[in-house]
């Protein structure tokens, strides 16, 4: 019996991915740069064990949803493909956030379980094979195995072997934060997947979207390595307002914001025309992130408490990359 435990931090894209190349292998149409979170976190316990019939998954102390845990069967089939075994395992899995809340639970969430099953079934693939194969379970992952900033490269081959990620800045670089605005509505309707699959074959702006993507990658790289945070924010803010454009235009039309959403962004607009200056940006659910100082983050959080229908605003720093714990 193998039994290995990892955890993992969530990631904000500043610069999006919204698109695959390839659906089988999971490989992204464009790049993407995100930072990784200190506190939105995933725990992960696996343990291949011979007297299962079949995988187990707990998720937060309850055992999962049917969907949640055949999705995590055929990523340990990948694993027990690579580690030549036929075990099946008891995967426990704790969140510190909400799992369906739309904060990005894939990525830390296939991140932990990769380093974690990997150990557990005696494997190192070493970071490049833990991003290839976390990518499997999710386009976002590879990046939450890395810590602070950090850029996801989609690579050209087939194969997928050259879509890679690497660490642009460690966690103590620079001292941003990023502001987790939760509100109220907390069921994604259509997931990531499904919403991307959706944009490439319906969207007549899709090209476009991509075409830009890269420049857009360029631009956040060169803002970090310059601390460059206003370039930063606006390459931040033009991704995110890019990729949700591009979901509204697919047919039927996407959607993610709610009218709190909408009303967080009018709020950091006039705040930043005030001189408290923060960039937002959006994934797929009505949260707003707002990337800023450090300075300014206690201040900004105490304005965007006061929009109606905001119920939390978690303040979170760059933090590390995914861990083994035991
Ligand atoms: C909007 O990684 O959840 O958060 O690869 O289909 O699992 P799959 O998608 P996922 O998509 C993340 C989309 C996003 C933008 C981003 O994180 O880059």
């Amino acid at each position: 019996m193998g039994s290995s435990m990892a955890r993992a931090c969530a990631n904000i894209a500043l610069v999006k991915y919204w698109g695959k190349r390839d659906r089988n292998l999971n490989l992204p149409a464009g790049g993407s740069v995100s930072i990784t979170l200190s506190s939105l976190q995933t725990t992960t316990r696996v343990t291949f064990d011979d007297g299962l019939r079949r995988d187990e998954m707990v998720l937060d102390g309850e055992p999962a949803a049917e969907g949640v845990r055949s999705r995590t069967g055929r990523f340990l089939d990948l694993v027990r493909t690579a580690a030549g075994t036929h075990r099946f395992a008891l995967v426990e899995s704790h969140n510190s956030f909400p799992t369906a809340s739309g904060l990005a639970s894939s990525a830390s969430g296939f991140a932990a379980l990769a380093l974690a099953a990997c150990r557990a079934a005696g494997m190192d693939p070493g970071w490049d094979g833990l991003a290839q194969l976390a990518r499997r379970g999710s386009g976002s992952a590879p990046r939450s195995l890395l810590g602070g900033f950090v850029e996801l490269m989609p690579g050209e081959s087939p194969d997928g072997s050259d879509c890679l990620v690497r660490q642009v800045a460690d966690p103590d670089y620079w001292d941003l934060r990023l502001l987790v605005v939760i509100n109220g509505q907390s069921e994604k309707e259509v997931g990531s997947t499904e919403g991307m699959e959706l944009t490439r074959l319906t969207s007549p702006f899709y090209g476009e979207w991509l075409r830009s993507g890269s420049a857009d990658v360029d631009a956040a790289l060169n803002a970090i390595v310059r601390r460059d945070f206003r370039s930063l924010g606006q390459v931040a803010e033009t991704s995110c307002f890019r990729m949700h454009a591009v979901a509204l235009s697919a047919s039927p039309p996407l959607l993610y914001w709610n009218a709190v959403t909408v009303d967080a962004i009018h709020k950091v607009r006039a705040l930043r025309k005030k001189g408290l200056e923060g960039y937002v940006t959006i994934d797929a659910g009505p949260h707003v992130k707002v990337l800023c100082r450090a300075s300014d983050s206690e201040d900004l959080a105490r304005e965007i408490r006061e929009v109606p229908g905001v119920e939390r605003v978690v303040i979170e720093r760059p933090g590390p990359g995914a861990e083994v714990i035991e």
